[in-house]
């Protein structure tokens, strides 16, 4: 893993911002994968107005979304699929082609996991997938426990990570108990992986990622074993401010 140790939010954001167009001016027809949640919205910020600036356009991209709620509809705000059409998606001009969710209200659960699995097969894998990690180590929404081998399935979220999402719906009762993820064994296979940690309270997350045992207990150590893994972190994240 190569490890970037930056001063604070705002210059992470500015390192994957950079790392991002530079994937996307030099890959032909770029996939990237994308992460929700409170870490990459600076990431988002940055592209949206690089693109209104007229520095980059999107044109060959495709994108897939890493995880979505289910149950939720795509007009809720606290959907994965309203975060990223509002953050990015609708500012940077996309054809409804190049833009991928699993859909958590699908009738038939299983028959849209093999779907989505069978579609980012399709494009050939991802080039870039963009990463957070939740404080349990969760990678997606595959959660402590989850076998490493896992593809895009359906998951039951565990109790912190219900507490800690929380945050993001008007009360803990409106939070739905099972999401849609790209499993573990997806996400290893993307070429690249860039995953992005702020905040002091992921320092002991950090640590294990980097140096802990690599072990199902917690799902992101396998990025030990990816041969292209880019981990941006702030100085709060190494427990130093
Ligand atoms: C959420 C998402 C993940 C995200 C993680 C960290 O549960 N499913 O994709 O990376 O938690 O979120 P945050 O960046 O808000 O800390």
């Amino acid at each position: 893993m190569k490890v970037i140790k930056v001063k604070d939010y705002e210059i992470m954001s500015d390192k994957v911002c950079e790392m991002f167009i530079d994937r996307l001016q030099t890959i032909t027809n770029p996939v990237f994968g994308l992460a929700t949640g409170s870490t990459p919205k600076g990431l988002y910020k940055r592209l949206v107005k690089r693109y209104n600036a007229g520095d980059i356009k999107f044109d060959r991209a495709t994108f897939f979304n890493l995880d979505e709620y289910i149950g939720l509809d795509p007009s809720n705000p606290s959907s994965y699929t309203y975060y990223l059409t509002h953050k990015l998606y609708k500012h940077i001009n996309l054809s409804p082609e190049q833009i991928n969710f699993p859909n958590g209200n699908a009738a038939d659960l299983k028959v849209e996991c093999e779907r989505y699995e069978q579609k980012i097969a399709e494009t050939g894998q991802i080039d870039l997938q963009i990463l957070g990690v939740g404080i349990n180590g969760h990678i997606g929404f595959n959660e402590p426990g989850t076998s490493f081998n896992s593809r895009t399935g359906v998951v039951q979220l565990t109790e912190s990570t219900l507490r800690v999402n929380s945050r993001f719906f008007g009360s803990i009762d409106e939070i739905p108990h099972r999401a849609i993820t790209m499993g573990i064994g997806t996400i290893m296979e993307s070429k690249e992986i860039i995953m992005l940690v702020s905040g002091a309270h992921k320092a002991d997350t950090l640590k294990r990622m980097l140096h802990g045992k690599v072990t199902e207990d917690f799902p992101a150590s396998i990025l030990q074993k990816h041969p292209r893994v880019t981990v941006i972190a702030d100085e709060a994240a190494f427990g130093e401010t």
